[in-house]
């Protein structure tokens, strides 16, 4: 598998967020996610006027994965459309767990970290009964 280019991860969240959807927060969230077969997947945040009905930038990530294709994410960049850097919220840490599992790397303020440190003790696939 090839080595992962996170400047171009960054590039391409930065990229997606202006995408975004964003008339109530105001906030831009872009995400570019690095396939195992060598794709790179965004997705954007899209609000809604019913304020809990908003996508984050991970779901609509999750969609492009699935549509474009399928596969295992194996690494992850979350960028405002200001270039800051975004941590993906719970929710879309067990969104990224079930799509990349516990090696999916993460871009974080502390460097780049896995899954499995990112949601510790994740509830996972295997936890469910055969
Ligand atoms: N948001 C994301 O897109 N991803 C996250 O992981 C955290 C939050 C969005 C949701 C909402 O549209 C805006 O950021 C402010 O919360």
């Amino acid at each position: 598998m090839k080595v992962t280019d996170w400047e171009l991860l960054r590039s391409e969240a930065v990229r997606a967020a202006k995408s975004a959807y964003a008339p109530y927060s105001g906030l831009h969230v872009g995400v570019a996610g690095l396939v195992d077969d060598g794709r790179v997947v965004l997705g954007c945040n899209v609000e809604n006027a019913s304020y809990g009905l908003g996508l984050c930038a991970e779901c609509t990530m999750a969609g492009q994965l699935r549509l474009s294709g399928g596969g295992r994410l194996v690494a992850v960049a979350c960028r405002s459309g200001d270039g800051e850097l975004l941590m993906p919220c719970g929710r879309c840490r067990q969104i990224l767990f079930e799509l990349g599992g516990a090696e999916c790397e993460v871009d974080t303020p502390r460097g780049i970290l896995p899954m499995r440190e990112v949601l510790p003790d994740a509830f996972g696939p295997e936890d469910l009964p055969s």
